[in-house]
């Protein structure tokens, strides 16, 4: 969906970067504010997907926290997003656990031996509220790489491990099972949590139901959802919490990348400054190809025998041989030193860049589309590649 960045001039930017649309992100801030309100629950931002200081304030303004996945979100959460910090690690440390007690509200534990393995701490912690998460065994994604409730998953305690005695520790529970999902996925996921943990709700006051779920899709039944949400709070009398990360900033930022170079081996083969291994790598773990302004997305598969003259496959500029970001239909043939536009590329990004083969990391801009104002927020240099290897 190219929403506000049909009207994004790319020359504005240094190339690579990554661009956070402000606008889009706020109307998604708004809308979860809103399901959070009408539904009586609590939304937090995944930071997992889109630990971005410099939109903390913003998300602070709407969301009632964050969800940290360990000690460094925890504190970047408590420093610079604001609300409370709800903090899950599948494995708590020694090293760790005092800092993310000093900075979490919530810590929600993996296993009842970490709790019995950090008790003495965990118990002499003061305003720190305890959960266990839950391995629902209901599997919704189909692919075993991001299907937390895949056979002998290490993600939680399936419920029927659990007694409602063994949770005299803790004030919650905790289920993650969604991935870029639709309310269908989350109606069935919640039947499977009210009947495997039905003996569980009684003994404890809240309940975190995860991320996974693409509220600010366009078309997303809002109705439905703050309806379900209402009807199994009244039912069960927990508190409800949500943590997604994606809808928070779907379809509110891109990646802006310059084309180094055209070669040919069968069909087209461009080269970019931008490479999917660094800077998008879920384009090769999912897989899936970005959307890219004024082309159209090809099979990741297809053959060149099959290409025409306006095809063209895209990759990165790093020695991997599977570097491709994606085959594409332009509606006019590219040039060498033209910008193109990578949609969609906020969430599990930055986040998750390298430096691989010393690549540069991708600036980072905001951009109002209201008052179409820039700001390059930072930019990477040789220092930040030879710092990070000592
Ligand atoms: C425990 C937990 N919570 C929340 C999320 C956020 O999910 P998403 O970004 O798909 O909404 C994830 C993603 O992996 C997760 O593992």
């Amino acid at each position: 969906m190219a929403g506000n960045f049909k009207r994004f001039d790319p020359a504005r930017v240094p190339s690579p970067c990554y661009v956070i649309d402000l606008t889009k992100l706020e109307d998604n801030l708004k809308l979860l504010q809103s399901v959070g309100e009408r539904a009586g629950v609590e939304i937090l931002l995944a930071l997992k997907a889109f630990s971005f200081p410099g939109a903390g304030d913003l998300i602070g303004r709407y969301l009632s926290g964050t969800a940290a996945s360990g000690l460094y979100e925890a504190r970047l959460g408590r420093e610079r997003f604001g609300g409370a910090v709800h903090t899950y690690a599948p494995g708590l440390s020694a090293a760790n656990i005092e800092g993310i007690l000093e900075h979490s509200d919530h810590v929600i534990l993996n296993s009842l031996h970490q709790w019995q393995r950090f008790q003495g701490q965990l118990q002499a912690a003061s305003g720190v509220d305890f959960g266990l998460r839950i391995n629902p065994e209901h599997s919704e994604v189909a692919q075993p790489l991001y299907d937390p409730c895949a056979p002998w998953s290490r993600l939680g305690v399936p419920a029927d491990a659990v007694t409602a005695e063994d949770l005299a520790p803790f004030e919650g529970l905790h289920v993650h099972a969604l991935c870029d999902h639709d309310f269908d996925a989350f109606d069935r996921l919640l039947t499977a949590v009210e009947e495997r943990c039905a003996h569980l709700f009684g003994a404890v006051r809240w309940i975190n139901l995860g991320g996974g779920l693409l509220i600010t899709e366009e078309d997303f039944p809002v109705d439905r959802l703050v309806e379900r949400l209402q009807a199994f709070r009244e039912r069960t009398g927990l508190k409800v919490y949500l943590e997604p990360g994606t809808a928070v900033a779907l379809h509110a930022g891109a990646l802006v990348a310059e084309l180094l170079d055209i070669a040919e081996n069968g069909a087209a083969i461009g080269i970019l400054d931008a490479s999917a291994t660094c800077h998008m790598p879920d384009v090769i773990e999912a897989p899936f190809t970005p959307e890219l302004i004024g082309a159209t997305a090809l099979p990741r598969g297809l053959a060149a025998s099959e290409a025409d003259d306006l095809t063209m496959r895209l990759g990165g500029p790093t020695c991997l041989a599977g570097d491709v970001v994606g085959t594409y239909r332009f509606e006019t043939r590219p040039q060498i030193g033209d910008r193109l536009v990578f949609l969609d590329l906020a969430y599990y990004t930055m986040v998750k860049n390298t430096t691989f083969n010393g690549t540069p990391l991708p600036s980072i801009a905001t951009w109002d589309a209201r008052t179409d104002t820039v700001e390059i927020v930072k930019t990477f240099g040789y220092d930040d590649f030879e710092q990070r290897l000592g």
